[in-house]
C-alpha cells in the first residue's frame, strides 16, 4: 500500500494578493494564479494552500470573511475558483483552502442581523454578546486581550442610541468570535465544508484551530496566567468539532485532509489535534520559531517526532508564512529565533549570512521525513521588507499596537516575476505603454535580481536549489519510512541518515566538516571545498 499523499506532501502557500496579478490592478488574483500554474508544477510541489479568497472587507487581509461561499471581487469570481481547482488538478496539484471558523467579518450577514435584532435576540446567540462590568456596564466583561493588541471586547451601541453589551473578538473588532456552542454555527460550517468539497478541494487549512471553543463563563485570565490553561485556547469541546468534521470529510473520496493552525505551548496539547479521528496534520511552529542552532534544531526535530508518534501523525516542517518574519531575514540576525509576541521587526540583519543560512535551512527541511511547506517567495530567497513606509502598512496589528508592532506586511510584498517592468512582472502588462497599476505594496530596489526570470537563468540560484531539492526529495525520500537516524557529529553539525543510502549534513559551526570518504554529493546549499562542508551549509550525500 502506498503512503497517503499528505504524509509527505510539499505544500506551497499562495498568498493570493501578492502572488500574481492577472488584471493589472496591482493586487494578485485568481487569474494571476491560473497563469502561473505551470511554474508551480515545475517547481515540484504537490499541493497549493490558498490564504482566504472569500468575500471580505479585508480588515485582516481576508481573515474577516463576509461570505464563505463566494470569492472576493478583488480576487475574481466563484467560477474562476472552480476553474482554478480543475486546472490545478490537471497539473497534478492538489488544492487546500483556508477555513476561518473562529470568527467572521462584522459585515457577515449573521453579525449584521445580530446587531439589528437587539438585546436578548436569538441572532445574538451565535456570537458572544455579554453585558459589561462596572456601573452601567462600561467595562469589558473580562480581562482578555486581543491577539492584535487592546481588549478583546468592543461595546456596541443599540439602534436607539443606548450603550449595549460588548462582543468578543480575539483578533480585530471587525472579526467577531463565533459561539461554537450554538448548533447553527456548527451546521453552517459543516455546510461550508461540503460546499468546497463538492467543488473538488482536497482539504482545508484551519485558521486558529486551537481557539474555537471558550471556557464556560468566560473567566478572567488574571495577571499571571498559566499559558497552558487559557480560557480561550485549547478548550476541550474543540475536539468534538474536529471529530464531527472528520466524519464528514471521510465520506468524500480521494484522501482529503485537514491541516491545523495550532499554536500551543505544549507538544502534548498540540498532538491531541492530530489524533486519528481529528486533523491530519498541523504546522510545526516550534521548528519555525527555533534559532539557527544545531542543538536547538535537533531538540525540536526530536520533540516533533516524540509528539507525533503516539498519534501516528506525520511531522511537518515550515520556515516562514504570511504571519512571520521571512527566515532569510531572521537567520541574518544576532537572535535568529522567532517569537510571535515579540517580532523585533526592525532588528538589523546581515543579508549575505541570512541568504546562506536560508539555503541551508531549505535543504534541511526538504530532507526531513514528513510534510514540508513552502511559503511563496521562499523559493526565491526573498527577505522580509523592513522599510515599508508607515503610510502604506495595511496589517491591523500596526495600528492596534499603536505602531509598536510594524505588523506582517513585510512578508507579504508582491512577488517579482521578471527583471523589468513597473511591478517586476507581478501585474500582467506592466511593461507595456499603458503600464499596470503599482503593486499594493512596493517591491524594494534590488528585487529584479531575485525575480523568477533572473533566477531561472542562474543554475546556482535559490530557485534552482528548490527545484532540484524538491525533485530529489520526490525521487529519493518520499517512499522512505518516516524516521531518521542521527549520526553523532558534535554539537554544531546535524547529520542524519534516511533509508539505506541517503545522508543529510548541516554544518552550523565554524569548524569545517569533512564528508566521509567515498561520499557522492547529490546536492549542496553552498560551495564545498573538496570533501569539506563549510559553516552554514547543508549537503545531501549518498553513503
Ligand atoms: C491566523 C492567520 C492570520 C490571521 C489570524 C486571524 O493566525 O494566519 O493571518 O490574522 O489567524 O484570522
Amino acid at each position: 500500500m502506498t503512503t497517503p499523499w499528505w504524509r509527505h506532501a510539499a505544500i506551497y502557500q499562495i498568498y493570493v494578493r501578492s502572488f500574481a496579478d492577472g488584471d493589472g490592478d496591482g493586487t494578485g488574483d485568481l487569474a494571476g494564479v491560473r497563469a502561473r500554474l505551470p511554474y508551480l508544477r515545475e517547481l515540484g510541489v504537490d499541493a497549493l494552500w490558498f490564504n482566504p479568497w472569500y468575500t471580505s472587507p479585508m480588515a485582516d487581509a481576508g481573515y474577516d470573511v463576509a461570505d464563505y461561499r463566494d470569492i472576493d471581487p478583488l480576487f475574481g469570481t466563484l467560477a474562476e475558483a472552480e476553474a482554478l481547482i480543475t486546472e490545478a488538478h490537471g497539473h497534478g496539484l492538489r488544492v487546500l483552502v483556508d477555513l476561518v471558523p473562529n470568527h467572521c467579518s462584522d459585515q457577515h450577514v449573521w453579525f449584521q442581523q445580530a446587531l439589528a435584532a437587539g438585546p436578548g435576540s436569538p441572532e445574538r446567540e451565535r456570537f458572544w454578546f455579554v453585558p459589561g462590568k462596572g456601573v452601567d456596564g462600561q467595562l469589558p466583561p473580562n480581562d482578555w486581550n486581543s491577539y492584535f493588541g487592546g481588549p478583546a471586547w468592543t461595546r456596541i451601541t443599540e439602534a436607539d442610541g443606548t450603550p449595549g453589551p460588548w462582543y468578543l473578538h480575539m483578533f480585530a473588532p471587525e472579526q467577531p468570535d463565533l459561539n461554537w456552542e450554538h448548533p447553527e454555527v456548527r451546521e453552517e460550517f459543516e455546510d461550508v465544508l461540503r460546499f468546497w468539497l463538492d467543488r473538488g478541494v482536497d482539504g482545508f487549512r484551519i485558521d486558529v484551530a486551537h481557539g474555537l471553543a471558550k471556557a464556560p463563563g468566560l473567566p478572567d485570565v488574571g495577571p499571571d496566567p498559566d499559558i497552558t490553561d487559557l480560557p480561550y485556547q485549547d478548550c476541550a469541546p474543540v475536539h468534538d468539532i474536529y471529530r464531527s468534521w472528520r466524519k464528514l470529510l471521510d465520506t468524500y473520496d480521494g484522501e482529503r485532509v485537514f491541516v491545523g493552525e495550532v499554536w500551543l505551548p505544549s507538544p502534548e496539547q498540540f498532538a491531541r489535534y492530530l489524533r486519528p479521528d481529528e486533523l491530519h496534520s498541523a504546522f510545526n511552529f516550534d521548528f519555525l520559531c527555533c534559532a539557527w542552532d544545531a542543538l536547538a534544531l535537533r531538540g525540536v526535530v526530536d520533540s516533533t517526532f516524540a509528539a507525533h508518534a503516539p498519534v501516528q501523525a506525520p511531522p511537518t516542517w515550515v520556515l516562514s508564512n504570511h504571519d512571520t518574519i521571512r527566515h532569510v531575514t531572521r537567520y541574518g540576525r544576532e537572535d535568529t529565533s522567532f517569537d510571535m509576541g515579540d517580532k523585533r521587526l526592525l532588528d538589523a540583519s546581515d543579508p549575505v549570512l541570512g541568504r546562506r543560512r536560508g539555503r541551508a535551512a531549505a535543504l534541511l527541511t526538504l530532507a526531513l521525513p514528513g510534510g514540508v511547506y513552502v511559503y511563496q517567495g521562499d523559493e526565491l530567497g526573498l527577505p522580509e521588507v523592513q522599510d515599508l513606509p508607515d503610510a502604506l502598512l495595511q496589517d491591523p496589528t500596526f495600528v492596534r499596537s499603536g505602531g509598536i508592532d510594524r505588523g506582517r506586511d513585510g512578508c507579504r510584498v508582491p512577488l517579482p516575476w521578471k527583471t523589468t517592468g513597473t511591478s517586476l512582472g507581478f501585474s500582467a502588462g506592466d511593461d507595456t505603454a499603458s503600464a499596470a497599476a503599482a503593486p499594493w505594496l512596493p517591491q524594494p530596489a534590488g528585487w529584479s535580481a531575485l525575480s523568477v526570470q533572473a533566477q531561472e537563468a542562474d543554475p546556482d540560484s535559490v530557485l534552482a536549489l528548490y527545484r532540484t531539492g524538491l525533485a530529489l526529495r520526490r525521487e529519493l525520500l518520499v517512499g522512505l519510512p518516516e524516521s531518521l537516524t542521527w549520526v553523532d557529529a558534535g554539537p554544531e553539525v546535524l547529520v542524519f541518515d534516511r533509508g539505506e543510502g541517503f545522508r543529510c549534513v548541516v554544518n552550523l559551526g565554524e569548524r569545517p566538516y569533512e564528508l566521509p570518504a567515498g561520499a557522492t554529493v547529490l546536492l549542496a546549499s553552498g560551495e564545498l571545498s573538496g570533501g569539506v562542508v563549510p559553516q552554514d551549509t547543508t549537503v545531501w550525500i549518498t553513503r
